[in-house]
C-alpha cells in the first residue's frame, strides 16, 4: 500500500476504536471493569482517613495538648467578653440617645407650669414652692368610681418603695372636680391611699390654671337625680424634676415597677 493508504487504515483503526464501534464483547467487558475498578491512590487515601483519632491521639498526648486548649479558652473568654461589653456599651448609648431624644420632645411640649392651689389644711400652696424637689403628679376627683382609686393605690405603692430605698419625691394630687372636693373633702380621700400625698384644690380657675398648664382634659358629665356626676378626665402622672420641668410620664399602662424604675433611672441620669 502506498504511505496514503496506511495512514488511512491507522487513522481508522484509531477511529473506531476510540467509539469502540469494532470493540468485542471482551474488549467492552475490560474496559468497564477498568471503569468501576477502585483508583490505588485512593483507597490508600481512604485508608488514612478512616482512622485520624488514632493517629492524633497516638501522637498528642492529652497532657500535652491540655494547657493550649485552656490557654485559647481563656483567650477565646476574653475576647467574648470585649466583643459583648462593646455591645451593651453600643446598646446603652442608643438608649440614652433615645431617652435625650424624648426628653428633648417632652420639653418642646412645654407640659407643665406655675399654679397657685389650694392644700388640705386651706393653704395657698404655689407651684415655686416645689422647685429643688422632683413631683410626681396625678389629676383626679374623689368621686371617681374605679380609675383613680386605682391609679392612687399604684401611685402609693411607688411613693412608699421610692421613699424606702431613699429617693426624695412629692406626690401631688390635684382635683378636677373643685365644685365636690373641698379640702377637707380631699383630705378625707387621701388618707384612705397614703399620708404622702399633698392633696390640692382651689376655686375653678384655680384648677383650670393648673389643668391647662398640663394639657389635662377633664369635662364634667350629666347629672343624675341625686345630682352625681362623672368628671371625664386625663389619666396621667407628671414627673416633675427639681426645676420644675417635666421630664416623664405615665400612663394608665405602666405598673408600679415600671414607674419606680424610670423614676429612679430619671434620677440617676438627671442633669443639674
Ligand atoms: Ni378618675
Amino acid at each position: 500500500m502506498t504511505l496514503l493508504g496506511r495512514s488511512y487504515s491507522n487513522l481508522r483503526h484509531l477511529f473506531l476504536n476510540q467509539y469502540g464501534r469494532i470493540s468485542t464483547n471482551r474488549s467492552l467487558s475490560i474496559t468497564a471493569a477498568r471503569l468501576t475498578k477502585e483508583d490505588p491512590i485512593k483507597e490508600e487515601a481512604k485508608k488514612s482517613e478512616a482512622e485520624p483519632k488514632k493517629i492524633s491521639h497516638a501522637n498528642r498526648p492529652m497532657e500535652n495538648t491540655s494547657p493550649i486548649t485552656w490557654r485559647s479558652l481563656i483567650f477565646g473568654g476574653g475576647v467574648l467578653a470585649v466583643v459583648t461589653g462593646y455591645v451593651m456599651y453600643l446598646k446603652n448609648e442608643r438608649r440614652k440617645k433615645v431617652e435625650r431624644e424624648r426628653s428633648r420632645t417632652i420639653g418642646k411640649a412645654a407640659i407643665g407650669g406655675s399654679f397657685e392651689l389650694v392644700d388640705t389644711n386651706g393653704n395657698l400652696r404655689k407651684s415655686d414652692e416645689f422647685l429643688g424637689r422632683w413631683l410626681l403628679i396625678y389629676f383626679g376627683f374623689t368621686h371617681c368610681p374605679d380609675v383613680c382609686p386605682e391609679e392612687l393605690e399604684k401611685l402609693s405603692k411607688v411613693i412608699e418603695n421610692l421613699g424606702k430605698a431613699k429617693y426624695d419625691i412629692v406626690p401631688l394630687f390635684i382635683t378636677v372636680d373643685p365644685e365636690r372636693d373641698t379640702p377637707e373633702m380631699v383630705k378625707k380621700y387621701l388618707e384612705e391611699f397614703s399620708d404622702k400625698f399633698i392633696g390640692l384644690t382651689g376655686t375653678t380657675e384655680q384648677v383650670d390654671k393648673a389643668t391647662r398648664a398640663y394639657r389635662v382634659y377633664y369635662s364634667a358629665g350629666p347629672r343624675d337625680k341625686d345630682n352625681d356626676y362623672i368628671v371625664d378626665h386625663t389619666i396621667i402622672s407628671y414627673l416633675i424634676d427639681p426645676k420644675g420641668e417635666l421630664v416623664d410620664y405615665f400612663g394608665q399602662t405602666k405598673d408600679a415597677e415600671e414607674i419606680e424604675k424610670t423614676v429612679i433611672f430619671r434620677m440617676k441620669t438627671h442633669k443639674t
